[in-house]
């Protein structure tokens, strides 16, 4: 039995066929623009541009959006082709059990739980941050305490976390609607992208006359280190800085390949996916780059250290604003909202490889049961809602983050890499969009991803490694044993 054994791409696009079935080719360039941006804009630009700004680069965090928008577009061009060749749920997962073999199939199965699962934890943590920025400047009532809506890793003052209630609160909520099969409309969906850019594009645009000139003087700051809270070092300022920042930032940008699992459902696939994936990754990059310019003019970074921590978004607009106090409380709602339609997209995604993983037998079959009456992937959704929720409630908000990053970006490589395997491999395949410039292309894309992997430093390395680690154990363990195409052998 061997760990490279590949899904023969023949049986991987009969299931494609046979999964066709009742999906209609509906979605236009502009919808598949809609459906990225929904999936984009969320805690990535709330929470995590105060923090990049604060731990790495101050107000050359605007570079650090760039580099990652490079990443994210060269892998995107990576992604547009497998998924318009090898249009199946499962997203990268599938893609490499078709190139790689199973072997890599499970490790980055195992990473996207990275992706998609804690991704979902941290915007939940988020949520939660906001949810209390709404109990006090909204609703004009008290706060959560300290205790219950921090993890047991961080302290203020004399306070000590327990317990994330909100955040586990949200995710256990969203659950269990996806359970119900509650799908989210092509017009609710649109309905939030348009709240979320109308709120962007008012923040950028009200908040550009409060910009304190000084606030940017240091626009690269000078090399130093910056130590958190938590007692863990930051490379600040200079090249690693701005590395560090794209790394954090790039959190802002997950989602944008949530598009190309919707290749069986567009029109024209050839035209429209490379224009959905990279229209909405263009049209989020110069909102992110203006919206980060104007939060670094308004506020210090002493604040986003120190009490603009939490809902920094909200705080500057509240403490600096001011006049704007509607636009901080409309930007608070309109926020648990927007990030409530990530969350669902995330955990959906979360299913979908689970499913895909059960069906293939690399975990437990009943990952792939579907609900008598609902006909959702119940089980693997309440195993999903177990694993989110325990991160949501007892880790750190900066950590996860962190980890989302680093785990999407591995990821991203070998779906760069699994694109050149492909054309080798399989060269007469039908690929509906080619990605321009193989080798070129994927191997650039791999270099930036890296640049970002190392700029994110030693504490995520080791928490990628750690993971891996027990990827392993369950694969050696488990999966290898379990896995269809290892018993049809
Ligand atoms: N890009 C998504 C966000 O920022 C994951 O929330």
């Amino acid at each position: 039995m061997s760990i490279w054994r590949r899904k023969p791409l023949a049986q991987l696009l009969a299931e494609a066929s046979e999964s066709e079935k009742g999906l209609k080719r509906t979605l236009t360039a502009w919808s598949l623009v809609a459906l990225g941006i929904g999936a984009i804009i969320g805690a990535g630009l709330f929470v995590r541009t105060a923090t990049a700004a604060a731990q790495n680069a101050g107000p050359s965090v605007t570079f650090g959006f760039i580099i990652a928008a490079i990443g994210c577009a060269l892998a995107g061009l990576c992604y547009a082709e497998l998924s318009s060749s090898i249009p199946i749920s499962g997203s990268a997962y599938t893609y490499t059990y078709a190139t790689m073999g199973e072997f890599l199939a499970w490790i980055i199965g195992w990473d996207l739980i990275l992706e998609y699962a804690v991704g979902a934890a941290t915007v939940g943590i988020a949520w939660s941050e906001y949810l209390n920025n709404l109990l006090v400047n909204v609703l004009h009532t008290s706060p959560i305490p300290y205790e219950w809506c921090h993890s047991p890793f961080q302290s203020s003052g004399d306070l000590h976390g327990i317990i994330n209630l909100p955040a586990l609160g949200i995710v256990a909520a969203i659950s269990l609607l996806l359970i119900k099969g509650t799908q989210e409309s092509a017009f609710v969906n649109g309905l939030i992208v348009l709240v979320k850019v109308t709120i962007v594009i008012l923040i950028i645009i009200l908040g550009w006359q409060f910009i304190n000139p000084v606030n940017h003087e240091n626009y690269i700051p000078a090399a130093t280190t910056y130590t958190d809270e938590a007692g863990l070092p930051h490379n600040f300022g200079g090249l690693m800085g701005i590395l560090g920042a794209a790394g954090t930032v790039f959190f802002a940008f997950i989602g944008f390949d949530a598009v190309s699992t919707a290749a069986q459902e567009t029109k024209n696939p050839k035209r429209d996916m490379p224009i959905g994936i990279l229209g909405s990754l263009a049209v989020c990059t110069v909102l992110y780059i203006l919206f980060a310019h104007v939060l670094t003019g308004v506020a210090t970074i002493e604040d986003f250290r120190t009490t603009g921590k939490e809902a920094s978004v909200a705080f500057a607009i509240n403490k600096y604003m001011i006049g704007y106090e509607w636009l901080g409380q409309f930007v608070t709602v309109a926020i648990l909202f927007g990030f409530s339609s990530v969350i669902l997209v995330m955990l959906l995604g979360q299913s979908r490889v689970f499913y895909a993983m059960g069906k293939d037998g690399l975990l437990p079959s009943y990952f792939g049961d579907l609900h008598p009456k609902f006909k959702t992937p119940y089980k693997a959704n309440l195993v999903i809602l177990v694993i989110v929720g325990l991160f949501a409630a007892f880790v750190p908000g900066d950590v996860v983050g962190d980890m989302t990053s680093i785990g999407t970006l591995f990821a991203f490589i070998l779906v760069c890499i699994s694109v050149i395997v492909l054309r080798k491999r399989e060269p007469n395949m039908v690929r509906e969009f080619k990605t321009p410039w193989v080798p070129v292309v994927p191997i650039l894309g791999v270099v930036v991803c890296l640049a970002m992997i190392y700029g994110l430093g030693w504490a995520n390395w080791l928490r990628l490694i750690g993971w891996m680690a027990l990827g392993f154990i369950f694969y050696f363990g488990y999966s290898k044993k379990h896995s269809k195409l290892g018993k049809e052998e």
